[in-house]
Order: C-alpha cells, then sequence, then structure tokens
C-alpha cells in the first residue's frame, strides 16, 4: 500500500486523536496483573497495542472490547497462569522489552518473537538486567537479538545504572520487580518518558522517583482503577506537522498528552517559530493532557543535541521533514539511538531527503540539513517507508509543499496511527491510497 498526498491548503479542524502508544501498551499490561477490573477508555487499536491485548491474554487476563471500551479483570499478579507459549511482539519493541521483564518472573516457558525489524533490533541492554536480577533469558541465536526464550524464575530486586537512554529498559525492569523479592533502584543518566512509574503510583504501587532515580519495592500491589487515555502526542505531532507546512492553515487538536518527558518537539517547533499555543492543560490518571491550537507557520533553522534528544526521539524523522522547508542548516547530534529503532532512521531519513534533492549529511550520531535546498517543489517525489511507521507519515507531508509525494510500503503506518489517512483528509489534505 502506498500513500499519496497532493499539495494541500486551507487544513482545518478540532478533534481528538486515539489514545498515546505507549500510555496504551502501559495500561493494558498493569490492568492485566492489578487486582479488580477496570475500563480503559481512548485505547489505542493499534497493531502493535493489538498484540500487547494478545499477550496478555495469553498469560491469562480477562479482555473484554466493547464499543471501544476496553475493560480488564486482571488475574492478580499472584495468581498468572503456569503456562508455555509464544508471544508475537510484531513490529513493537515496547511490547518486547516490556513483555520480557513481566514474564522473567512468571512459572514457565515463552518464545518471544517479533517480525523482520523487531527481531534486528538490540535486546542485550534487557538481557543484562534481567540476568542481573536472576533470570533466565536467552537470545537464541546468541546474537543479542529476538527471538528470546524466558523461562520464569525466583527474581531479586537489583540496583541498576542504565547504560542507554530507554524507557522500553526501564520499564522492563520495573515490571519484572513487580514480580521479585526485595527493592529496586534504578538510576538514569537522562531521564526518559515515565509513563510507568506514573501509572505504578496511579494503581498503588509503592514507588519512590526523585529526578533520574526510581525506588521501588517488589512484590508490591497494583489496584485496578479506570484509565482515560490521553491523544497520542507523537501521532499529533505528524498533524501538527501537516498543519505547519500547509498555507492558511489552523486546527486545534484536543486531549493531547502533555507529559514533559514527550514534549521536546513541541519546544523545537516554538524555536524554529511555529505558531503554537497550549490553550489547556489537564490532569488525566496522573497524566498531564492539553489542547494544542496551530496555524501555518514559516519555519526557520534548529540545533538539537544533549538532554532534548530523549524528548522527541521519535519526532526526529519528522522534525527532518520540517527542517527541509526552514531557512537555515539544522544540525541534529547525540541522537545514535535512531539507528536501532524500526529503521536506522538516521540512513533512512537521508535516503528520502536526498529523494527531494535536499542537500543532507550523515553523521554518526545525527545528520546536517540545508533547508530549503530542494531545487523545485512543482513536481512529484517518491519517497521509501522502509517500513518504517514514522518515516512513512513523515516524508509523505512533503506532499502538501511539493506538487504530489508518493511513499511506497505504508502498511506499517497500521502499527501506530491506523486513523492517519482519515484525520488527515477529515483537516481537508489532499491524500489517497493506491
Ligand atoms: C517507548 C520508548 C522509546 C520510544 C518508543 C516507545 C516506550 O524507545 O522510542 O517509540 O513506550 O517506552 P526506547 O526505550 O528504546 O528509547
Amino acid at each position: 500500500m502506498n500513500i499519496i498526498i497532493k499539495k494541500s491548503k486551507n487544513l482545518k479542524g478540532e478533534f481528538n486523536l486515539p489514545g498515546d502508544k505507549s500510555i496504551s501498551h502501559r495500561a493494558a499490561i498493569l490492568l492485566s496483573i492489578s487486582q479488580g477490573c477496570a475500563e480503559v477508555k481512548n485505547f489505542l487499536f493499534s497493531e502493535d497495542c493489538l498484540n500487547t491485548l494478545k499477550a496478555m491474554r495469553i498469560i491469562g487476563a480477562d479482555i473484554k472490547i466493547e464499543n471501544g471500551l476496553l475493560k480488564i479483570r486482571g488475574n492478580n499478579r499472584n495468581k498468572i497462569k503456569d503456562i508455555n507459549s509464544f508471544i508475537y511482539s510484531g513490529n513493537s519493541g515496547t511490547l518486547m522489552r516490556l513483555i520480557c521483564g513481566l514474564l522473567s518472573g512468571i512459572k514457565g516457558s515463552f518464545l518471544i518473537y517479533g517480525d523482520d525489524s523487531l527481531n534486528n533490533r538490540p535486546m542485550e541492554r534487557i538481557i543484562k538486567p534481567i540476568r542481573m536480577m536472576g533470570g533466565d533469558i536467552k537470545s537464541i541465536y546468541n546474537n543479542g537479538c529476538s527471538p528470546i526464550v524466558v523461562r520464569g524464575k525466583e527474581l531479586h530486586g537489583i540496583s541498576y545504572q542504565m547504560d542507554v537512554p530507554s524507557a522500553q529498559v526501564k520499564s522492563c525492569i520495573m515490571l519484572a520487580s513487580i514480580l521479585a523479592e526485595g527493592k529496586t533502584e534504578i538510576y538514569e543518566l537522562e531521564k526518559t518518558r515515565d509513563h510507568t512509574e506514573r501509572m505504578l503510583k496511579y494503581l498503588g504501587y509503592n514507588i519512590d522517583v526523585n529526578n533520574n532515580i526510581i525506588k521501588m519495592e517488589c512484590k508490591g500491589s497494583l489496584y485496578s482503577r479506570d484509565i482515560i487515555i490521553p491523544g497520542d502526542i507523537s501521532s499529533a505531532a505528524f498533524i501538527i506537522g501537516g498543519c505547519i507546512l500547509a498555507e492558511s492553515s489552523e486546527i486545534i487538536i484536543k486531549d493531547v498528552l502533555f507529559n514533559k518527558t514527550r514534549t521536546g518537539y513541541l519546544d523545537v517547533l516554538k524555536d524554529m517559530g511555529a505558531d503554537i499555543e497550549i490553550v489547556e492543560v489537564r490532569n488525566l490518571n496522573n497524566e498531564e493532557s492539553a489542547d494544542i491550537r496551530i496555524k501555518s507557520s514559516r519555519l526557520k533553522s534548529v540545533n538539537i543535541n544533549g538532554d532534548i534528544i530523549v524528548r522527541l526521539i521519535d519526532e526526529l524523522p519528522l522534525i527532518a521533514v520540517l527542517s527541509s522547508f526552514a531557512e537555515g542548516t539544522t544540525v541534529i547530534k547525540g541522537a545514535k539511538e535512531l539507528r536501532k529503532k524500526e529503521s536506522d532512521r538516521i540512513k533512512t531519513i537521508i535516503y528520502n531527503l536526498k529523494q527531494m534533492d535536499i542537500e543532507a549529511y550523515e553523521l554518526d550520531d545525527g545528520m546536517i540539513i540545508k533547508g530549503c535546498s530542494f531545487k523545485n517543489t512543482k513536481r512529484k517525489v517518491f519517497f521509501n517507508s522502509f517500513n518504517d511507521h514514522r518515516i512513512a507519515m513523515a516524508f509523505s507531508l512533503a506532499g502538501i509543499v511539493f506538487d504530489e509525494a508518493e511513499v511506497i510500503d505504508c502498511g506499517c503506518i497500521n502499527t501506530s496511527f491506523p486513523e492517519f489517512f482519515k484525520v488527515m483528509s477529515s483537516i481537508g489534505a489532499d491524500i489517497r491510497i493506491k
């Protein structure tokens, strides 16, 4: 499936978006091991999160979907089924890394595997701490990647200094700790997204978070409570980017996740001169959400590096596209983790920028992009998604400025934002599927 976007202007609308992907995964997992029953509103029914629901059913959670509402009866972490099973994680690094932590403390043997992209992503980063906790976890080809075999064991808490900034690794350790004995302490060099910590607190778990230090009692209890998931800020990011690029446009996206560990993109857009206004911030089950107003804007280049990188890591493909339409040269550094995502995003971004004749250079840990260096916009440009959802959506937006853009292999968008086409066309973008 390919997406075609033609030059578009006058994008208008006021709407909500499906729930945040990171929070949806965590709601499905944590409510499945809580005591009691709870409802989740605005859960993201994308391929990644549906795979998480399947995995949680395998370990004994009772999950129903009624009129778009998710109802989960937790199995209480002490009564998880004793099973041997296969768990398919599809394209989702979050599911694979989080579930390996949980399964490590559950009786039984599990084979966890993913699609081609996921089976090539690094899993050594979770194997190491799980083994330190006493877990039995192995990459079956001994290459530090999935497929992974986990045999549940009695675990103990650890004191762990993170060596990569990763919320997935941090959450893997926290989930393993829920089933372990003792105490766990995690030290982060850079504070990554903190949704697991926030949701654990919301569900009554004994956890203490002080800047980059997390301390938790192991073997604590979780009590089911209803959760409303704010709109996915990483999906909103594409709609915001489209509105900025299109002439005479103004949209309002309501109830978008506004957690400071995720808002780096909005900060960078402001630095680039984008016309963005945060209309109202509210608290929703220990997370924040906001209404965001965006208008068409002329952008200027930025330098991005340091602590902000973890707060916008998933938005860098999009920032690269926006930088190519900005005045000046943008430099992105300190983003080596981009090479470990659904594709090597430094390579796939540079490849696609070149399709627009943009002067762009690959760095080991980032890139340099010379804004507005394309020769002309009165033509059709072709891009390759490399089966990476964020590359597909980011580059499709170039069609708003060029006469037309076609992105090849866009089925991957269903992993995170199946409503992308619907939302884009509802605000007036000229978008179709081929
Ligand atoms: C995620 C954490 C980040 C992010 C990913 C989702 C999560 O990955 O890139 O899209 O939900 O915890 P890392 O933990 O690998 O940085």
